[in-house]
């Protein structure tokens, strides 16, 4: 079902992204390690489980991962929703327990087994993919840990392909610290793969095969409209018409409902990075057009560094480039911060 809120997970249900899905295939069979990048709901992880359709490998969503306890449970999680194709070999690994559709990892005390170790073994295993989908948001001490063990397996595991992927693009370029010469992973190469969003064609035809898959006709006004605003990034697409769908109102209340969820996100961003995206959203197209609407409009100076900062920050977020922003939600958001 196209109109699936959940990310998908099955190439039967995904709408297009051949191109990725190739990339990633070339990709994997020449690089250990690959970021899949992208802006909020542009599809990273429907792409990520698709890809891991059929093959062997795992995937782990690190948002919440804070101790090293949440990443076992989580690894253990990402084992089980593909036991059906390594059970045995599973079974076979000291300090992991396999019991009917549960996968148990020990990693403290005699018998244990930690990332690295489990890695290993399942590079013995033939072609193997880990995928950590949202890696921006660990933390220290975790962070250098994985970090580590990304190196390990870079290093020694030739089996062993990891992808990343990442919302905030400029964070997960950072975690890794590849221009850092302290970091494990100074000097290595991270292949880029990069989600898309939608032509206006290909949103339009997402929009139609979604409505007439629920057996309703497609409001082609709306649809158009929708096409327009929602600039080809597909979560925002299967919000509209879902909510449509479920009789929640027309394209004007779907996008205000949207802006709402983009303000919330936004409203947990510091004083001084909303003034900023506030300023963009209003028409400031230069760093000293920010500078002039933020002393003009609030009063209050900027040092330049600091501002530049900010800039970087928001940049790093995926929020805006160039001065503009990359969803449109979200500059409709921000013009009320
Ligand atoms: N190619 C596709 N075909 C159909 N639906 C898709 C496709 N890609 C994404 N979706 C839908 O769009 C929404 C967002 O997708 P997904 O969660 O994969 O994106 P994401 O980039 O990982 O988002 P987030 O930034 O929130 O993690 C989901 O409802 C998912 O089902
Ligand atoms: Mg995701």
């Amino acid at each position: 079902m196209l109109f699936d809120l959940r990310p998908k997970k099955s190439k039967k249900d995904l709408f297009d992204r051949e191109w990725e899905l190739e990339e990633l295939e070339r990709a994997s069979d020449r690089y250990p390690l690959i970021l899949l990048l992208g802006i909020r709901r542009i599809g990273k992880t429907s792409v990520a489980w698709c890809f891991l359709e059929g093959r062997r490998g795992f995937l782990v969503d690190m948002r919440g991962v804070v101790r090293r306890a949440d990443l076992y449970e989580r690894v253990s999680r990402g084992l089980e929703e593909s036991l059906g194709k390594m059970r045995r070999f599973l079974r076979g690994i000291r300090g992991i327990k396999v019991a009917g559709t549960e996968v148990e990892i020990r990693w403290r005390g005699t018998d244990s087994l930690s990332f690295s170790g489990l890695l290993t073994e399942l590079n013995k295993l033939g072609r193997f993919v880990v995928i950590l989908d949202e890696v921006q948001y660990l933390r220290q001490p975790l962070l250098s840990e994985v970090r580590e063990t990304i190196a390990y397996a870079y290093d020694s595991l030739d089996n062993v392909t990891f992808i990343l992927t990442g919302s905030e693009i400029g964070m997960v370029k950072s975690f890794l610290k590849m221009d850092d010469p302290s970091s494990p992973l100074y000097g290595r190469y991270a292949h880029e793969v990069e989600v898309r969003r939608f032509t206006k064609d290909q949103s339009r035809e997402f929009l139609v095969r979604g409505f007439e898959e629920v057996g309703m006709a497609p409001p082609m006004a709306e649809v158009e409209r929708a096409v327009e605003f929602f600039d080809g990034i597909v979560g925002w697409l299967v919000i509209f018409g879902k909510s449509y769908v479920d009789g929640r109102g027309n394209f004007e209340v779907i996008a205000e409902m949207a802006t709402r969820m983009a303000l919330n996100e936004l409203m947990k961003l510091s004083p001084r990075e909303k003034l900023v995206l506030r300023a963009i959203a209003e028409g400031a197209r230069s760093w000293s057009q920010v500078r002039k609407f933020i002393e003009e409009k609030e009063g209050i100076t900027v040092a330049k560094s600091s501002l530049s900062r900010t800039i970087k920050r928001l940049e790093r977020l995926s929020l805006i480039k160039d001065y503009g922003f990359l969803d449109p939600v979200y500059e409709r958001a921000a013009l009320r911060l």
